[in-house]
């Protein structure tokens, strides 16, 4: 069962092998969407100080009466904050709201301002450094027991490997079947940065899909199971997220094996969806 499994990053610390996401949940359904899936057993729950619900995590994991060492809890510096000043108080504000001593893995949200990722004009490179190195000094205070990023393509990570002292330990990028980014994903491998698969469903658009659709059949399992299966078969950690309990649960059912041909056949598979940058 993946959910009882643990990806190892370059620091040696583990982390859980299946993620809950919690992006588009508002702050008052986060606590309950949070005790769901814990009691489905997660044990890695992703937020972000963008998705402005750090308080309603934090006190479901209060509240689950589990302990906190027993959770694996990430957060996302905001993609807008490009200083070190900025962001090392970002990191104290995502402490508090998550009201807890650490955070288990902070990452940089995206190399760029979201409103600058899908043009390339300026790369962020000199400021991503200066971000890095606020996530670097809490990281040695043992505020964030890991650092990593997140939307970074091979040469914004060969700025951050090249220039500064600590290798990030994790990429979170966009990874779903048909657009898998295929170049990051070898470049992290090679160098054992975990990466995490976001959007394993597309944000739900993959659940249209007549060929994912006609595959799942094939394993007698949804179309978000197989999904989230194909991501780890890849070699990825998948963040899939739900609110609706049954599809917490069902996210958590995913102890089948694709065959090697039909994962070559879904590597193969036209793209799904159209615009996705
Ligand atoms: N780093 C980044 O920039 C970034 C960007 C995007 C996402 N993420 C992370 O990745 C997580 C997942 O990505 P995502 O939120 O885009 O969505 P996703 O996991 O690709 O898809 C979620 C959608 O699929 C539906 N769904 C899930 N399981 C289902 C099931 N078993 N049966 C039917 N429908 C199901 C959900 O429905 P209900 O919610 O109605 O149950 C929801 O509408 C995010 O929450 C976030 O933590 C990170």
């Amino acid at each position: 069962m993946i959910i009882d499994e643990d990806f190892t990053l370059l620091n040696g610390k583990k982390i859980p092998a299946l993620g809950f996401g919690t992006w588009q949940i508002k702050e008052e359904d986060a606590e309950q969407a949070c005790l769901t899936a814990l009691k489905a057993g997660y044990r890695h729950i992703d937020t972000a100080q963008a998705y402005n619900n750090e308080e309603g995590v934090g006190r479901a994991i209060k509240k689950s009466g589990l302990k906190r060492e027993d959770i694996y809890l990430t957060s996302k510096v905001k993609a807008e904050i490009k200083t070190y000043e900025k962001a090392k108080a970002s990191i104290e504000e995502s402490l508090k709201k998550l009201d807890t001593p650490y955070i288990d893995l902070m990452l940089i949200h995206a190399p760029r301002p979201w409103v600058e990722m899908p043009l390339r004009l300026k790369r962020y490179f000199k400021e991503n450094l200066e971000v890095w190195k606020a996530m670097e000094e809490a990281y040695q205070a043992g505020k964030l027991k890991a650092i990593g990023v997140s939307n970074f393509q091979v040469d914004d990570l060969e700025n951050i490997i090249d220039h500064s002292s600590t290798v990030p330990m994790v990429n979170q990028v966009r990874f779903f079947i048909s657009q898998v980014p295929e170049d990051v994903l070898k470049f992290c491998l090679d160098k054992k940065i975990v990466v995490e698969g976001y959007s394993p469903i597309a944000t739900g658009r993959l659940l249209k899909s007549k060929a994912i659709g006609k595959m799942a059949e094939k394993y007698s399992v949804s179309i978000p199971q197989l999904c989230i299966r194909y991501v780890y078969q890849r070699g990825a950690l998948p963040l899939p997220k739900a609110v609706h309990e049954e599809h917490i649960i069902a996210n958590t059912k995913i102890d089948f094996t694709i065959s090697q041909e039909d994962m070559t056949a879904l590597n193969n598979l036209k793209k799904q969806i159209i615009g996705a940058w």
